[in-house]
C-alpha cells in the first residue's frame, strides 16, 4: 500500500474544501488501487471535509496539528479528542514550519505522539534536515536522531506514520530533490525504523513529474505533498502516478 496525502497548510476556505472532498469521492471506486490517499485541511474544514468524504471513506482525513493534553486551558490549540471528533484519523505532528515558527521541539513532539496513540489515531512524524547537514553528511544522523526523540518510550509504533521532509526541499523556497539527495537518508530511515513503523513517506517539492522516480527510492510507501495538490486535479494527478506504481512491481 502506498500512502499519498496533502497538507494544505493555512489554505483553504470551506466552500473550496467542500468541492475538493466531493471531487475525490466522486470518482470510480477502484481509481487508485494500491493507494491510501489522505487529506489534510486546515481545522476549520475539516468537519465540511469530513461530512462531504462521509464515515468509512476511502479517503481518510487527518490534522494538521493536535495538543497533547485532553483539555484545558490552552487557549488557541485543538486536543486529540477534538480532532478525532471533527472526523481525523491521522495528526500531522512535527513538520518543519512548526518547529521553525511555532516553538515545536522533539520533546513536544514525542508528547504529541503518545497523546494521538493513546485515542488510536495515527500519528504522521515529520522529520527533516536543514541545507547546512546535508552539505555536512549529517542529513542520515539528524533525522535518525529526530525519529528516536519522537518515538522515545512507545513500545509499539506500528501504528506511525513517518514523513521524510528535508526542509531544503520544502515550500517555494525549496528545490526539487534529486534521487541522489534523498536515497541515502530514506535508506537510513527504512533500515533502521521500516520495520516498525507502518510507512515511509517523502514530502517536498513531490508533483506529478517526480512522483514515479521518488516512489521508486528503496524503503519509500508514499508520498506527502504541499503545493502540488493545493487543487484536487493536482492531486488527483499524483494519486494516478502512485497507483501506476503500485500496481507495478516493488522494491
Ligand atoms: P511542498 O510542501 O510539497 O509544497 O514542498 C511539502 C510539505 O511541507 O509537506
Amino acid at each position: 500500500m502506498l500512502w499519498v496525502g496533502t497538507s494544505w497548510k493555512m489554505n483553504g476556505l470551506i466552500a473550496f474544501a467542500r468541492d475538493y472532498a466531493s471531487r475525490l469521492t466522486s470518482q470510480p471506486a477502484d481509481r487508485w488501487n494500491g493507494v491510501q490517499p489522505f487529506v489534510i485541511p486546515s481545522s476549520t474544514a475539516m468537519a465540511a471535509v469530513h461530512d462531504e468524504l462521509g464515515d468509512g471513506s476511502a479517503v481518510m482525513l487527518g490534522a494538521q496539528n493536535a495538543h497533547w493534553e485532553e483539555s484545558g486551558a490552552w487557549t488557541g490549540e485543538l486536543s486529540v479528542p477534538q480532532v478525532a471528533d471533527a472526523g481525523a484519523l491521522i495528526v500531522e505532528l512535527g513538520h518543519s514550519e512548526r518547529r521553525e515558527y511555532f516553538g515545536e521541539t522533539d520533546r513536544t513532539v514525542n508528547l504529541k505522539v503518545k497523546a494521538v496513540m493513546r485515542h488510536g489515531l495515527r500519528p504522521l512524524v515529520c522529520v527533516g534536515e536543514p541545507e547546512a547537514s546535508l552539505q555536512a553528511g549529517t542529513s542520515s544522523d539528524y533525522i535518525s536522531r529526530q525519529v528516536e526523540a519522537a518515538l522515545d518510550g512507545i513500545p509499539d509504533t506500528t501504528a506511525v506514520l513517518l514523513a521524510y521532509e528535508p526542509i531544503w526541499a520544502i515550500g517555494e523556497a525549496g528545490r526539487e530533490p534529486g534521487p541522489d539527495g534523498i536515497a541515502g537518508a530514506l535508506t537510513t530511515l527504512a533500515t533502521r525504523f521500516g520495520r516498525s513503523v507502518e510507512a515511509i513517506l517523502y514530502g517536498g517539492s513531490v508533483n506529478a513529474g517526480n512522483a514515479t522516480e521518488i516512489l521508486a527510492l528503496p524503503g519509500v510507501d508514499g508520498l506527502f505533498v504541499g503545493r502540488a495538490a493545493w487543487n484536487v486535479e493536482g492531486y488527483m494527478e499524483i494519486l494516478d502516478v502512485a497507483a501506476r506504481c503500485a500496481a507495478g512491481p516493488r522494491m
